[in-house]
């Protein structure tokens, strides 16, 4: 098989998709390698679980940073791993215009929600207030507009009576952690 291809994880908290996307590039034809993972929040729970699988990992507060110099840094960790593709999984601040544009293309996020339904937070709820019938996630190419980009992939589950928004939330995840590996997948071997 062809080398695999190199791919940096950006979180900012439990890292539940980050352990999916870990496990998945395990399968020796997985096509991509987890090779970084990167936090602007020093303590995300995620760090550790990454370090724990063996998988290198930086991080640093964004906090009294301009946001293009917070993301020259990033740059800067994914150039030395030479990272190609960035999967942002529970990254909670938005990326530069600068850094999107030098990565045009090779950035995806898992988003809550059936794009182009409730971008942004509070998804759940937010379906649930809708009298939505059915939530899900979507998989999709990071632009400079929140939430925005090319969706490559998406999940449905229903909503049921009586579901608040963390049982739903729980409902979602279980998809996002399948979705997520098989997107990635196909998106770096197309
Ligand atoms: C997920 O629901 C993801 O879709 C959203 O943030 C949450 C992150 O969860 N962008 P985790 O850190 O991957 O567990």
């Amino acid at each position: 098989m062809a080398e695999k291809a190199r791919v940096g994880v950006l979180i900012s908290g439990r890292g539940s998709n980050m352990a999916a996307l870990i496990e998945a590039a395990r399968a020796p034809d997985c096509p991509f390698a987890v090779s970084l993972v990167l936090s602007n929040v020093p303590d995300a729970p995620g760090l550790a679980l990454a370090r724990e699988a063996g998988i290198a990992t930086a991080a640093m507060s964004h906090k009294g940073m301009k946001r293009a110099e917070f993301d020259a840094w990033i740059e800067a960790q994914l150039v030395v791993a030479g990272i190609e593709w960035v999967a942002l999984a529970g990254y909670m601040r938005l990326l530069s215009p600068g850094f999107i544009a030098g990565r045009a293309g090779r950035i995806v996020n898992i988003h809550p929600s059936l794009l182009p339904a409730h971008k942004g937070l509070d998804t759940h709820q937010r379906a649930i207030d809708a009298s939505d019938t059915k939530a899900g996630c979507s998989v999709h190419i990071v632009t400079a507009e929140l939430d925005d980009g090319p969706v490559l992939g998406q999940a449905e589950v229903p909503i049921l009576p009586g579901d608040t928004a963390d049982s739903l939330a729980e409902r979602v995840l279980a998809e996002e952690h399948r979705l997520y590996p098989k997107v990635l997948a196909d998106f770096v071997t197309r």
